[in-house]
């Protein structure tokens, strides 16, 4: 679906994201969502908590899962995805502490399997994910997975690509500060969600966009997988869909 703007497809986003949680209020069931870090979600999660202030639209009823974490990171580091999703999301709305899982960027490194595997099992646990939220990095990476990752894969701990880093290092000050891995879910754990959205804005991204739509289905862009689940929709902006 291809938007004039950012603003309009990020509206869309968050409206569907909102009907889906009413929904399952009004049938008394929890609603999982799979979240997303990154500049292309922002405006999404401040129009769900627009409506969370001026609709009552309430996320008591919400369990979330965010896609990834960079590794090691500190909780409250202001570049971790910890810090972004309160500042951005949880700290404005009523969902419970209990219900916000994010990975752990401070699990020590003999941990760490365990660690992913219980993430795994706990998403499992809550009924697998209805909605999952996705952006997309240059690389073709979904989450941090990056290219080489494997079709049936598991929340892991995993090396950033040079450009995933390049990316990242304003954020961080110098590439030197940009931490070598991450954990995040894998694409076997995306592709089992219910429904996904993938959005991507602006020109940058077009390029990757293009590959991902109309490009062969391969490790090297994983973001291709999506091609073979049966409930995706990619949400653009004009500038990103201008290759297709
Ligand atoms: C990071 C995140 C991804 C995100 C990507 C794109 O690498 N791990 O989940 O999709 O950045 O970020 P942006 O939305 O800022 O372009």
């Amino acid at each position: 679906v291809i938007f004039d703007d950012s603003k309009e497809g990020s509206l869309h986003v968050a409206m569907e994201i909102a009907t889906l949680i009413r929904e399952k209020a009004d049938k008394g069931q929890t609603c999982v969502l799979g979240l997303a870090t990154g500049s292309s979600p922002i405006r999404v999660y401040e129009e769900l908590v627009r409506m969370h202030k001026d609709e009552g639209l309430s996320f008591k009823n919400v369990v979330t899962f965010n896609l990834d974490e960079y590794y090691p990171m500190e909780r409250n580091n202001i570049q971790s995805y910890h810090y972004f999703m309160h500042q951005h999301l949880f700290d404005h709305v009523d969902i419970p502490a209990a219900n916000v899982n994010i990975p752990d960027g401070t699990v020590s490194a003999d941990d760490l399997q365990d660690y992913c595997k219980d993430y795994e099992r706990q998403i499992e646990a809550a009924g697998g994910l209805d909605f999952q939220l996705l952006g997309i990095g240059r690389t073709g990476h979904i989450g941090f997975n990056e290219p080489g990752s494997h079709f049936n894969s598991a929340t892991r701990d995993i090396t950033l690509d040079h450009i995933t880093r390049v990316d990242a290092a304003p954020a961080f000050k110098g590439l030197e500060n940009v931490p070598r891995k991450a954990i995040t879910m894998g694409i076997g754990t995306i592709r089992k969600a219910k429904r996904i959205v993938l959005m991507a804005w602006g020109q940058n991204k077009s390029e990757i966009v293009k590959e991902t739509v109309e490009g062969e289905i391969s490790s090297e862009v994983p973001a291709t997988y999506l091609q073979e689940h049966s409930n995706t929709t990619f949400v653009l902006d004009k500038e990103a869909a201008q290759n297709l």
